[in-house]
């Protein structure tokens, strides 16, 4: 990926490698969230770190999905602060999260079957020739460029959408986050419509951001999709945050209990 050193993007920042200075990419510090009546985040603090692999999970309802939108300028939380690269930020609508980079894949968010894969790639954010014309070549080019970059091989950049395996759609809306220069990808619930095989290609694509030096927050109520890939795993209970923990701290099936129970490790929840 090439640094750009006008805008800072993928310029590598050694000092957030010190121990002494920000080590999150992202920091979200007491996040609270109301829908009305509904108490959906009740005081979150999340963070990822750089070149993470963050594995949020918990049962349906729990607020992952909030969470998400709170970081990624969907939803302004009722309380609470974000940071981003150690400096403090109000993230307000979505096009601000991009530009700070951060891309989400919404659970819902479909891509536009019927258009081709460049397309989708570049979906409101298409390079233009003089007199507005879409530059296609560019973007059929750098399309290619960034799904062969994720190990994901397809024939054309024209071809539709909707001769896609689920899989390989994934794979598209992953290349579109490459592409631009993504700091941090967010996954909401990439593999809930997936077989097995797909959800393996969806890893392999995960794996492939965080050895570009890019951060990742999968989420998922089914922790076997993202035990093999995550690097932590924060589990969210009823908008509360009732456990976070390293790889190799707590085992799947500990960890599953957690969900299940929705008890805190202290018992108390
Ligand atoms: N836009 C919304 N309006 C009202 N309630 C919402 C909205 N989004 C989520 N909620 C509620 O907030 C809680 C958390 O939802 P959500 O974040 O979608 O959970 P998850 O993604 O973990 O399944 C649920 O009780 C849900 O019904
Ligand atoms: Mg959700």
């Amino acid at each position: 990926m090439e640094p750009n050193y006008e805008t800072g993007e993928n310029v590598k920042d050694i000092s957030s490698k010190s121990s002494t200075v920000e080590k999150s990419l992202v920091k979200m510090v007491n996040i609270h969230k109301w829908f009305g009546k509904v108490h959906a985040l009740k005081g979150v603090d999340f963070q990822v770190g750089y070149s993470e692999i963050v594995g949020l999970v918990g049962d349906n309802g729990a607020g992952k999905s909030t969470l998400i939108k709170v970081l990624s300028g969907v939803h302004i939380p009722d309380e609470g602060e974000i940071y981003f690269e150690g400096k403090k930020v109000n993230i307000t609508s979505p096009a601000y999260a991009r530009k700070l980079g951060i891309e989400t894949v919404y659970q819902e968010q479909a891509l536009a079957p019927h258009m081709s894969i460049s397309r989708n790639i570049f979906m409101g954010r298409e390079p233009s020739l003089s007199f507005g014309f879409i530059n296609r070549k560019k973007m059929n080019e750098e399309s290619m460029r960034s799904l062969e970059s994720l190990g994901l091989r397809l024939s054309s950049p024209d071809l539709p959408i909707a001769v896609l395996s689920g899989g390989q759609r994934q794979g598209v809306a992953i290349a579109r986050a490459l592409h631009f220069k993504a700091k941090l990808v967010v996954l909401d619930e990439p593999t809930i419509a997936l077989s097995v095989k797909e959800s393996q290609e969806v890893l392999v694509f995960i794996k492939r951001l965080k050895e570009e030096g890019i951060s990742v927050i999968f989420i998922t109520h089914n922790l076997h999709h993202v035990f093999p890939v995550a690097d932590r795993f924060v589990v969210l209970t009823r908008g509360e945050k009732t456990a976070d923990v390293k790889k190799g701290e707590m085992s799947i099936d500990e960890l599953t209990e957690l969900i299940v129970s929705g008890r805190s490790p202290g018992g108390e929840n």
